[in-house]
């Protein structure tokens, strides 16, 4: 639904270069709510203007709904209107609502409309009728001053919401909001993916977003996806450092003679006995760290950090015999080129 290829931002100002986005190839499926996770700095806020033209692009394209949109920026007017109305089509929701002090709610959602030449009489069925869907029907008179936080953005998702978009993107839609707040805007969020079938890309610096919400998510660094997929996948690539964030465990090692790894749990193997029949088979003491379950991405997993006696190289046999029975596991503070080697078996 939303595809980038080679995707380049640079900033000039003051005579320095910014390279915010450096050749970002990203794939949003129809359907999904697709997370993009970063520190500050990242790219992230660059990457969805850039998504919606907002921003334009240094270098690669962008094609939404199977539409190329780079090709139409700078093609003339003509061009111009399509790229317009394609614009109208992708919903964008922002961290601080942006809504018009001035206008009442009914009114800030009926702008893009106005903008669309729609008439009065349509504009106003719309926007009842999108208010209600966010849950504010009774709030169409109000001013956005009246309203809670949590109220001024369903308004502005109800606005996003006005051109019938296919896709909506959100740069940091919660960041404002209290934990409660949040928990129902996402909800909300994802009740229109499944409602309306729309296609969610968005973006976030907070884990527990990505966690309650996404299909599908990307890590972010310098400007580049370092990781992507989704939450399946990710939970079942060795070492990714997005599924140890989504997913983390605690627990340290004992002592520096120990083998600590962290075993993943989902589908068949939750169900099979394995931490006995390892200690059974090779005979060893395991000790359990620390141990979670939880719902990632829709998804029931497990996890369970445990310690072997003896170094990594001792345990090379039992962690072969956990991989056969189809857990997924990671070698917690092993040193680099063991890693290496686990990433190198895993394969
Ligand atoms: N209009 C601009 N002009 C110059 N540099 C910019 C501009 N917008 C962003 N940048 C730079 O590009 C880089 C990426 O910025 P971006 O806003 O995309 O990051 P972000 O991941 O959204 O960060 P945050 O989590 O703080 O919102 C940063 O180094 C930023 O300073
Ligand atoms: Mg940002």
């Amino acid at each position: 639904m939303i595809t980038t290829t080679g995707l380049t931002k640079v900033y000039r100002s003051g005579g320095r270069e910014i390279t915010a986005l450096d050749g970002v190839d990203l794939h949003v499926r129809e359907g999904e709510v697709f997370g993009v996770i970063g520190q500050s700095g990242a790219g992230k806020s660059s990457l969805i203007r850039c998504v919606n033209l907002l921003e334009r692009p240094t270098a690669g394209t962008v094609s939404v709904d199977g539409q190329d949109l780079t090709a139409l920026v700078g093609r003339g007017a003509r061009a111009g209107k399509e790229l317009r109305r394609a614009r109208s089509r992708i919903g964008m929701v922002f961290q601080h609502f942006n809504l018009l002090s001035t206008r009442t709610v009914q009114d800030n959602v009926e702008l893009p409309l106005e903008i669309l030449g729609v008439s009065g009489r349509e504009r106003s069925r719309k926007a009842l009728e999108l208010l209600d869907l966010v849950g504010l029907g009774d709030k169409a008179k109000s001013y956005p001053a009246q309203l809670s936080g949590g109220q001024k953005q369903r308004v502005g998702i109800a606005r996003a919401l006005a051109g019938d978009p296919k896709v909506l993107l959100s740069d940091e839609a919660t960041s404002a909001l209290d934990p409660e707040t949040t928990r129902s805007i996402l909800q909300l969020l994802r009740d229109l993916n499944r409602r309306l079938g729309l296609t969610v890309l968005l973006i976030t610096h907070e884990m527990d977003v990505v966690k309650s919400v996404c299909d599908s998510a990307a890590l972010m660094e310098r400007g580049r996806v370092v990781e992507s997929g989704t939450v399946g996948e990710l939970l079942a690539t060795p070492g990714s450092e997005l599924a140890a964030q989504l997913f983390p465990v605690g627990g340290e090692a004992t002592g520096s003679d120990r083998t600590v790894l962290d075993v993943t749990f989902h589908g068949d193997a939750a169900t099979q006995p394995v931490i006995s029949q390892l200690s059974r088979t090779y005979n060893i003491d395991i000790s359990i760290l620390g141990a979670a379950i939880d719902t990632v991405g829709g998804l029931q997993v497990g996890r369970m950090r445990i310690e072997l006696p003896g170094r990594y190289e001792d345990n090379v046999v039992p962690i072969g015999f956990l991989r056969e029975q189809g857990l997924q596991i990671d070698t917690v503070g092993a040193p680099a080129q063991d890693s290496a080697l686990v990433k190198d078996g895993a394969k």
